[in-house]
């Protein structure tokens, strides 16, 4: 049977497949443009977003949403998402049996969306779509090829409030990602 968008949803909404569901005060399903070719993937929903049910509200979405401004891209364009589609307690890691629970959510979404683009913001993500080994110090703007899909990762938002030196490298990768999806789309 083929999922749609609305099934995910419904879904997510009702999951218990992890102790996270009974601390969380709303899923937080991915949100945007279902034709986007670009998908960004970070780690789990925060405090505010938890309370709201959307991705990025809070103050790294600000952030991310003027990272996206100065590269000539713009939230409405894309889609984004998260690993974990509910709020780890304290904002801790999320533990390796909560990203296996939620990882088949991820998956649909990218099957339904089929993006040309993924790029991961923060370790967490890199490391469960990339490469466990992943470094983001060293690695963030480098690409893969995989299934026809370009991936690249750059820094967390929360990460780039944290230490805003690192602003300038998501700024660089965020600018390759716009010329990247450019020259897929010529
Ligand atoms: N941090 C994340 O990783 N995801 C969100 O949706 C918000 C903050």
């Amino acid at each position: 049977m083929q999922y749609t968008w609305n099934d995910v949803e419904r879904h997510v909404a009702a999951c218990t497949l992890c102790p996270l569901s009974q601390t969380r005060c709303r899923p937080v399903m991915g949100r945007g443009n279902l034709q986007a070719d670009i998908m960004l993937i970070a780690e789990a929903p925060g405090g505010q977003e938890d309370r709201q049910g959307i991705p990025f509200v809070g103050k790294s979405g600000e952030l991310l949403d003027s990272l996206l401004r100065e590269c000539g891209l713009d939230r409405k364009e894309l889609y984004i998402t998260n690993i974990l589609k509910c709020h780890p307690p304290g904002n801790r890691d999320p533990k390796e049996e909560e990203k296996e629970a939620c990882f088949p959510y991820l998956k649909y979404e990218t099957f339904l969306l089929k993006p040309k683009i993924i790029v991961c913001l923060g370790r967490v993500a890199a490391q469960r779509i990339i490469s466990p080994d992943f470094k983001i110090t060293r690695e963030h703007g480098s690409w893969i090829c995989r299934k026809n899909c370009a991936l690249t990762a750059t820094y967390h938002p929360s990460a780039i409030l944290r230490d805003p030196s690192k602003y300038e490298d998501a700024k660089r990768d965020f600018l390759e990602i716009a010329k990247k999806r450019t020259a897929l789309n010529s």
